[in-house]
């Protein structure tokens, strides 16, 4: 099967198998060289970190490598690596001059919202896909209940009370696809329900907002201040009717600030008196690098709280595996809700995660990505202090996306640049709620996350270069 070169985020497909791979990575190579889509001076992966990519042998990526600065396309020099030779062959005759447009497609993804998909644990994973369709009763392949296989959400209960502080049971559990799913039903319920409209964060997910605006419910924004999202807004005079509120509090996406001690319990003491509910949203709550990860909301009261969570930063976004820890006022209508939309998550995938969780391997994963994604967050932040003093990152040190704060007005100047530089990334304005009152802010919001290893080098001074 053609593989697409994800590395440098390229169309360049490859056969990674056959007598034909050498040739067809040589091929490919030459040709991003010979179009200007990797540009004189850039440093290539190393044959280790490519060919594990890729996965191929080393050898058949040392052996392109060789091949190209024989070639003379790049240079390769004894403790600096290989790179794009400074005045490759002959430019092209045709072709943008440059200066002209930033490249057609960018060759670097700082865009927030994707882990690291090569780090997913895919020998693990294996393992436990193994042993969970060998230990599966048949019945465990019929329809089921629309809650979800059991054995997930007993797994679920026990990791999310260890690492989140969620107080939970197995029947309290859903499992969907997702937290975006899971607002789909959600919105529904709530209309079903009277609701008319619910707050939200100032800053967050158009996509969000949307799946609730199309369940028939009007979005609010809440003020935003260094602490966190105004509560107290939420019993101001014209709030009234607003009795649910989606909040990300573990870590405001995208922002990046965890909500105030005295705004948790303050958000609690709303919901209790006035019959409130609060949607929580803890969707990279594994990931903080400086201090334990605060608990989940949801351990303040179960009743008043439902938990959303996801595999999507911890694992990957394609698995579509996610979970509702639902108070058990609403819970027959989540459930009701969940098997009128479908009974959507595939069962395998479903054991597959119970027993990935069981055997710790997912313990094992998260611990491992937290100190991945940490060293990413690092050396950003020094390389910005660095090569970019005006640009502040904000924020907890948490999750998979740093805010850069730039100076004002400077947005999509900044934006511009980083096409130039074949980076894609985006600025804080998309994440502004239409109505939002609150100040407008210039800033970049970067997905440190995504890149794989060998491409994270090239996207760091691919930002560098494009700021201020
Ligand atoms: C704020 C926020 N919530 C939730 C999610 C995950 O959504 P899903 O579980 O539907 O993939 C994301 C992913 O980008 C996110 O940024």
């Amino acid at each position: 099967m053609p593989r697409p070169w994800a590395t440098l985020g390229v169309d360049l497909h490859l056969e990674p198998t056959g007598p034909g791979l050498r040739r067809g990575l040589t091929d490919a190579l030459r040709e991003a060289v010979r179009t200007g889509r990797l540009t004189p001076g850039t440093r290539l992966p190393s044959s280790r970190a490519l060919a594990a990519d890729l996965g191929i042998a080393r050898n058949t990526v040392a052996d392109a490598y060789a091949d190209l600065v024989a070639e003379g396309w790049l240079t390769a020099r004894q403790g600096s690596g290989t790179s794009v030779a400074v005045r490759p062959v002959s430019p092209p005759a045709t072709g943008p001059a440059p200066g002209d447009r930033p490249p057609s497609r960018p060759v670097y993804d700082l865009v927030p919202g994707t882990p690291d998909l090569s780090a997913f644990p895919r020998t693990a994973w294996l393992k436990a896909a193994r042993r969970a369709l060998a230990a599966a009763p048949h019945d465990a392949l019929g329809y089921g209940d629309p809650r979800g296989r059991v054995e997930l959400r007993t797994a679920l209960a026990g990791y999310l009370a260890r690492a989140r502080g969620v107080r939970t049971h197995p029947d309290a559990i859903v499992i969907c696809s997702g937290i975006s799913h899971a607002l789909r039903m959600l919105g529904q319920v709530l209309r079903e329900r009277g609701l008319t409209s619910l707050a939200v964060e100032s800053y967050g997910l158009d996509v969000h907002w949307g799946l609730l605006e199309g369940a028939g419910l009007r979005t609010v924004p809440l003020g935003l201040d260094e602490l966190g999202t105004h509560i107290e807004e939420l019993n101001a005079d014209d709030s009234a009717g607003v009795r649910a509120v989606l909040l990300t509090a573990a870590h405001q996406f995208p922002i990046g600030g965890a909500l105030h001690p005295e705004r948790r319990a303050a958000v609690v003491d709303w919901a209790r008196r006035g019959d409130g509910l609060i949607l929580e949203d803890d969707y990279d709550g594994e990931f903080r690098y400086d201090r334990r990860p605060v608990g989940a909301l949801q351990g303040l009261d179960p009743d008043r709280v439902i938990y959303l969570g996801t595999a999507s930063k911890s694992l990957a976004p394609g698995l579509r595996l996610g979970w509702l820890v639902v108070p058990p006022s609403i819970a027959a209508e989540v459930v009701a809700a969940k098997g009128e939309v479908d009974w959507s998550c595939g069962v395998l995938d479903q054991l597959t995660l119970a027993e990935f969780i069981n055997s710790g391997a997912y313990d094992r994963h998260v611990r491992s990505a937290r100190l991945h994604y940490r060293r990413r967050r690092d050396a950003l932040v020094a390389e910005l202090a660095r090569r970019a003093p005006s640009v502040r990152p904000t924020g907890i040190a948490a999750g998979l996306h740093v805010v850069l704060r730039l100076p004002p007005g400077t947005e999509q100047a900044a934006l511009r640049a980083a096409a130039w530089q074949g980076l894609a990334v985006h600025g804080l304005h998309r994440y502004r709620h239409p109505a939002a009152t609150v100040e407008r802010r210039d800033a970049l919001v970067v997905g440190y996350g995504t890149p794989p290893d060998h491409a994270w080098s090239g996207a760091l001074d691919a930002l560098c270069a494009a700021l201020p």
